[in-house]
């Protein structure tokens, strides 16, 4: 099983992100203390192990501003980070910090944090023998996989405007479209440069596997982003994705979190979903799938 799958109702729209079962938590906001002192040899050893794998196949694949980022801050193979010596570093760059929090939290709750620039981060890391599969985003999806890029301050910009539009799709009742959003962009979005395609996804970026796939495999589609398109287009959440979507460049997320979504939501109103191995006709295609790694998969 790649570890795609992971990531993460945490933008599905659903009532809670994660952490089922009654948990209550001791404040408002979700957050917890990350407690870095109580991190054991075995758990810094696991992110080790993560880290190492993983610095081995960004080069080359992740976006400049992915490498930039990671180069300007504490994230190496030694620890996991201390999310106040990254916050303090970020926040003299971007505006932001990183809060821990157990798990997968509220949708009101994470749109107020990243509305505040405050970037929820699971405190918790996965098992030693799970390093392929996560139930929910661990310290090594969301620091290794999103930090970096909220170093740059046009994702800085989006991430926070994501957080207030979130609380306009959530009272609309257009969250699941919005989602989409950041599914196909934050989590799996990759980025046109002059070298080439690069990841600047964080669900990507974090994955030892889809790091590969989506940008080498002749399976999925790659195609040019298109807000309505994208907006409209459903994802998979339990394996790889069968679509990327390619921004342009980076500043499209500038334009993105300065747009009025009203018209954008009133166009899309009551259209059809696509599926996520859709092409269009109007598709501006990079790579025309072959859709076989997702086939092999029904037919197994
Ligand atoms: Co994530």
């Amino acid at each position: 099983m790649p570890d795609s799958n992971a990531v993460i109702s945490e933008t599905s729209g659903d009532e809670k992100h994660g952490i089922v079962g009654g948990y209550v938590p001791e404040r408002a906001d979700w957050t917890i203390d990350q407690n870095w002192q109580a991190y054991t040899a075995a758990e810094h050893a696991t992110w080790k192990t993560l880290f190492e794998r993983q610095i081995k196949l960004v080069p080359g694949r992740a976006s400049q501003a992915y490498m930039d980022g990671l180069k300007a801050l504490p994230i190496t193979a030694d620890e996991i980070p201390d999310f106040a010596r990254l916050s303090d570093i970020m926040e003299k760059r971007t505006g932001w910090r990183v809060v821990a929090v157990p798990g997968m939290v509220p949708n009101d709750v994470f749109f107020d944090h990243l509305a505040n620039r405050r970037f929820p981060a699971g405190q918790f890391i996965r098992k030693a023998h799970q390093l392929d599969y996560l139930q929910e985003p661990d310290v090594f999806h969301d620091i290794f996989g999103h930090v970096p890029m909220m170093m740059n301050p046009v994702m800085a910009d989006f991430m926070q405007a994501y957080g207030e539009g979130g609380k306009r799709a959530e009272a609309l009742g257009l969250l699941d479209n919005l989602a989409r959003l950041y599914w196909y962009t934050v989590e799996f979005g990759l980025v046109e440069e002059p070298e080439g395609l690069r990841i600047f996804g964080a669900g990507i970026l974090s994955s030892f596997t889809e790091t590969r796939f989506a940008l080498e495999s002749q399976s999925p589609n790659r195609i040019g982003f298109d807000l309505k398109r994208v907006l409209r287009t459903n994802y998979r959440i339990d394996e790889f994705q069968e679509a990327y979507f390619v921004l342009p460049n980076l500043d499209t997320l500038l334009d993105l979190a300065n747009t009025d979504f009203a018209p954008v939501y009133a166009a899309i109103a009551g259209q059809p979903d696509y599926a996520p191995s859709t092409l269009l006709p109007d598709d501006r295609v990079f790579n025309h799938g072959t859709g076989e790694y997702h086939a092999a998969l029904a037919g197994s």
